[in-house]
Order: C-alpha cells, then sequence, then structure tokens
C-alpha cells in the first residue's frame, strides 16, 4: 500500500479516535507496531477561525510520522483552506503524512451540522469537499466513511467512486452504517466486495484478542 511517501506491504494504521489518539497515544502506538498514526478528528472550521484549543489537535511532530491529520466539516472552501494550514505544520509542528477526511462521524451534534457521516447521503458533496481538499495541498487526501446511512442504505461503493475520482489517494472503511453507530460487527463481506483501484484500509474490529496479528493475517 502506498500513500505519498509511505509505503507498506501490510501497514497496520492507528484509527482516529477522538479524545484518544493524541500525541501520547500515537507515540505509544507507534511503539507498539503501528506503522501509520492519525490525529482525531479536528474541525476546518474552528482551524481556519483560529480556535485556540483546535490547533493543537491538528499538530503532529516528526517522530510520529508517517501520519496524518484529520479534518471535518462541509464546506468545500473551509476545508481548503484548513488542509493548507495543515500542510504547513499547524501550530509548530510539521506536514504531516497525509491528510484524511472525516465522512463516517456518526454523533448527533456533529451529523445535525451537516457533516461527517450525513455527507454519504450525498456523495457529490463528498467529491466536492475532496477536490477542493487535493486541488489546494499537494499532500495526499485520503478518505474514511462508512458502509452507508443505515441498512437501507449502504453507498460505500459510491461514495468511495466519488472521493476517487476527485483524486483522494486511499479510503478507510468503518463496515458499519452510521445506524449502528459503534455497535455491532462490521460487515466484512461488504468490506470485501469494495473493489476499487484504490489502497484500501479497513477499520478493524476492537475486539479481537490479538487484533494486530489479526488485522495483519486477514488484510
Ligand atoms: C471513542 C471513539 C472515537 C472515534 N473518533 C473517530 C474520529 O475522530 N475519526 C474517525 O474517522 N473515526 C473515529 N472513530 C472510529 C474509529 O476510527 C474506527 O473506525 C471504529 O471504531 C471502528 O473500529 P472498531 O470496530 O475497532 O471499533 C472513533 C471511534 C471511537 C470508539
Amino acid at each position: 500500500m502506498k500513500i505519498g511517501s509511505f509505503q507498506g506491504e501490510i501497514p497496520l494504521f492507528l484509527a482516529p479516535m477522538a479524545g484518544y489518539t493524541d500525541r501520547a497515544a500515537r507515540l505509544i502506538c507507534r511503539r507498539f507496531g503501528a506503522d501509520f498514526v492519525e490525529s482525531e478528528m479536528v474541525s476546518a472550521r474552528a482551524l481556519v477561525y483560529q480556535d485556540r484549543k483546535s490547533a493543537p489537535l491538528a499538530r503532529l511532530y516528526p517522530d510520529e510520522l508517517p501520519g496524518a491529520v484529520q479534518l471535518f466539516g462541509s464546506e468545500p472552501e473551509i476545508l481548503a483552506e484548513a488542509a493548507k494550514i495543515v500542510a504547513a505544520g499547524t501550530a509548530g509542528g510539521v506536514p504531516p503524512t497525509a491528510i484524511d477526511l472525516n465522512f463516517g462521524c456518526p454523533v448527533k451534534k456533529i451529523v445535525s451540522n451537516g457533516e461527517g457521516s450525513v455527507l454519504m447521503r450525498e456523495p457529490k458533496k463528498i467529491e466536492a469537499i475532496t477536490s477542493a481538499v487535493v486541488k489546494a495541498t499537494a499532500l495526499p487526501v485520503t478518505v474514511k466513511i462508512r458502509a452507508g446511512w443505515d441498512p437501507t442504505h449502504k453507498n460505500a461503493a459510491e461514495c468511495a467512486r466519488a472521493a476517487e475520482s476527485a483524486g483522494c489517494a486511499a479510503i478507510f472503511l468503518h463496515a458499519r452504517t452510521r445506524s449502528q453507530f459503534y455497535s455491532g460487527t462490521d460487515d466484512r463481506a461488504r468490506r470485501r466486495r469494495l473493489s476499487f483501484r484504490l489502497p484500501r484500509g479497513a477499520r478493524r474490529d476492537r475486539r479481537q484478542t490479538d487484533p494486530a496479528r489479526h488485522a495483519r493475517r486477514t488484510a
């Protein structure tokens, strides 16, 4: 798998987790075998409007790389501005290896604002946001999607194609729907059925007893 300057045969990615994947967690995970780390999701709007608390969330240091900063938002031009800030090394940090776009957050406050997983209901918006960010930065841009909105709207393939046509470098799939939030088993069959030309990453189930070994074995 190749994402810009990063290359790995069966790489292990640290999944972004709001409130958890801070610098300390990222360093610990690197020490225990993560090949690629990621920030928690950061509001593009908050970053652009210089919210004091958001900038540190989007800052990576050299000893954490390779890694990505994840942005969320709904306005292509704001996401493009935020991507430029991140690409320059937010708040005294260094440029990340990639910028990841969040189209999977299920939280009510986020989706009622038109952000996160609700964007999967409008693949055209996914395309517009991804395209704006791809044009704004030389860094590779990846996207994180879910299986879909609910059991009757499973359109991960359509959303992935929208992001792909906008120039994204890789797709990460959380194979649950928005209506599942974080519970229930993920749709492994669907994960296998999705076939893109792009590299794919799949978030693994936390309940595996040895998730790292399992992830490499079943990738
Ligand atoms: C507490 C928590 C916070 C999360 N925050 C984010 C986030 O900021 N961005 C994101 O893309 N996914 C987020 N996720 C989703 C995870 O990255 C992952 O895709 C999901 O938990 C599926 O993996 P699992 O089956 O091992 O739980 C979060 C998950 C949890 C449990």
